[in-house]
């Protein structure tokens, strides 16, 4: 049994006071649920703060990226250490908005999913088509190469901590969601992909997440799909009372 994941992907949102304030009161909207597992994830300077704050919740804290090397000079950058450091237990790689704004590849992704599963942490690898790449019948394609390439090498310890989100970049932000079918016939493809690569207990037992203008009007259904194993969450996880319902989603 796969048990559902909601995670909120706060983006390049909310200074420590508004995360706060945004998490103290998440955490009253969601006090019952047990049966799905609730994620934050935050931008890095309030990762500390998010993370006293839900000490002994149900919600358990993420990153947003981080660097595939433990120290060093790498100017900027925040290795998976440092991040388990400060109590996040999982680390989103691959967002479309870093693949398109920073350039970052398939091969760069791959380094960060080794590095993640040596530090002993959970990953969430986002992967997705653009509305060219869909209507030039390429999807099946683009997933087919990113989940090769992003998965590369990775043991059949590291999938046990692995997430998938299938977020189609034209669905990101833009109010447009797949349609269920759409959503169901990517997560079928992608669960297929991992069993020709592992082996159907692994397949069966990998999350994937959809992602791309989930609200609480439409995760019901989204969830409902039989290979839809939770959501991964962008502008509705920045209000509370939108994300406690996302996360309280009620199968159709
Ligand atoms: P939206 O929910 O705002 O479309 O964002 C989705 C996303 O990119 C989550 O990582």
């Amino acid at each position: 049994m796969r048990k559902p994941m909601i995670a909120g992907n706060w983006k390049l949102h909310k200074t420590c006071s508004e995360a706060l304030e945004l998490v103290n009161e998440l955490k009253n909207g969601v006090i019952d649920i047990r049966d799905v597992e609730i994620v934050v994830a935050p931008v890095y300077t309030t990762l500390s703060t998010v993370s006293a704050a839900i000490e002994g919740t149900n919600i358990t804290l993420a990153a947003q990226n981080c660097y595939p090397e433990a120290t060093g000079a790498f100017t900027g950058e925040v290795s998976p250490a440092m991040l388990a450091d400060v109590g996040c237990r999982y680390v989103i790689i691959g967002h479309s908005e870093r693949r398109q704004l920073l350039g970052e590849s398939d091969e760069f992704i791959n380094c960060k999913a080794h590095a993640l599963a040596e530090a002993d942490m959970g990953i969430i690898l986002c992967i997705g088509e653009t509305l060219e790449e869909r209507e030039a019948d390429q999807m099946l394609d683009i997933l087919r190469r990113q989940v090769r390439l992003g998965l590369k090498g990775l043991d059949e310890a590291a999938m046990a901590s692995l997430v998938i989100a299938y977020e189609p970049v034209w669905a990101i932000g833009t109010g447009k969601t797949a349609t269920d079918e759409q959503a169901q016939e990517a997560h079928a493809f992608i669960r297929a992909l991992i069993k020709e690569h592992y082996n159907q207990e692994i397949a069966a037992q990998t999350r994937i997440l959809y992602g791309g203008s989930v609200k609480p009007g439409n995760v019901d259904a989204l969830m409902t799909q039989p290979d839809v194993d939770g959501a991964l969450v962008g502008g509705a996880s920045l209000k509370a009372a939108d994300f406690a319902r996302i996360v309280a989603f009620e199968k159709q």
